[in-house]
């Protein structure tokens, strides 16, 4: 064992305030701090009596060694990422370049990943509640992934309907993919779909704009941006951007709110897997094709003869039914 260890150090959005107190006390344990140097602006304070390893932007494969270097030397290295160091950041790129090295978790360094609360944690915030039902992050950088896979997946997020965050919008060379972006949505998407664009959130130049689909690719929008777009369902009120969690499906809401009526608490929704399968079972018996109810569900074929085909499920037992699972 050497001793050494490298700390994958999510530093949170910029502010001391939202970065965790684990990421505070890596830093503060470590001998070395490693990383963009934005990023060591940011914690500058925290870095007195240490060696600072500053990389340009597009040296993150050599922030990876230098870590590992120094690390194999006894030492303990905090590898620091705006955000979460696991989501586009240099958690993944560490472990790549490890690997290659031969490293395993037995041969002396240590590695420990500490999560930090991502840019799509800090806008949402920043923004209102934008990400309480089914949400997906797309970046649209193209340096290291083609075009069409990039364009393959906004295309599926956008038909399926979930709240989508882009990260890495746009820079200085790169200012055609919001375009491409928002022609691909609009394909699926209504015009006015809300919009947020957050810019340095939680930073000195925090700027914030609401907007609409139709309009999204007008926006000041930067390498320091995260746009957040709506599903079918996201309203803005008040300033605020509010993805519904669904509640008003499940229960008739009396005006003063109180009162809840419909379908029961803790349970399945009378549209959900269950009672959704005994409906399909009863159309089809009824005369209806599978290529019509793949249709109509907006659902594969194979799949729908599937759930048709598969041995009918008993009802759970009450005492399973009483573990349900929690909706908040
Ligand atoms: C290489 S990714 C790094 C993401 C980072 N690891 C995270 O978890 O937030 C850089 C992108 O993150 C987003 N981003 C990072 N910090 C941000 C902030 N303070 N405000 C808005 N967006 C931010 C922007 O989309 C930017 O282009």
């Amino acid at each position: 064992m050497t001793g050494g260890k490298i700390m994958l150090v999510g530093i949170g959005p910029g502010s001391h305030d939202h970065m965790t107190h684990r990421a505070r006390a890596a830093i503060a344990e470590a001998d070395v701090v490693v990383g963009y140097v934005t990023y060591i602006k940011l914690v500058a304070d925290l870095l007195d009596g240490k060696e600072v390893i500053r990389k340009g932007m597009t040296e993150e494969l050599d922030r990876a060694v230098s870590a590992l270097e120094r690390a194999r030397e006894g030492k303990k290295v905090a590898l620091i990422s705006s955000g979460d160091a696991g989501v586009y950041g240099m958690a993944g790129p560490t472990y790549e370049v490890l690997f290659q090295a031969g490293w395993t978790p037995e041969s002396g360094v240590a590695v420990e990943v500490v999560p930090g609360a991502s840019a799509i944690n800090a806008c949402a915030a920043l923004v209102g509640a934008p990400l309480t039902h089914d949400f997906c992050s797309i970046s649209l950088s193209d340096l290291l992934t083609p075009w069409p896979v990039i364009a393959r997946r906004l295309d599926a997020v956008a038909a399926a309907d979930f709240v989508v965050a882009l990260y890495n919008p746009k820079s200085g060379r790169r200012t055609q993919q919001i375009v491409e972006a928002q022609r691909l949505f609009l394909r699926h998407r209504r015009a006015d779909t809300p919009v947020a664009v957050v810019k340095s959130a939680y930073r000195r130049r925090e700027r914030i704009e609401f907007t609409t689909l139709e309009h999204m690719s007008e926006c000041d929008i930067g390498m320091l941006t995260t746009v957040l777009i709506g599903n079918s369902h996201t309203f803005v009120r008040h300033g605020l951007m509010v993805t519904p969690r669904g509640y008003a499906n499940k229960y008739e809401l009396h005006g003063d709110g109180s009162t809840l009526e419909g379908e029961k608490p803790g349970r399945s929704l009378s549209t959900g897997l269950l009672g959704w399968t005994e409906n399909l079972r009863l159309d089809h018996a009824e005369g209806q094709s599978v290529a019509a109810l793949a249709l109509r569900h907006k659902l594969p074929a194979d799949y729908i003869e599937a759930v048709l085909t598969a041995p009918v499920e008993e009802t759970p037992t009450a005492e399973a039914a009483s573990t349900e699972d929690s909706e908040a």
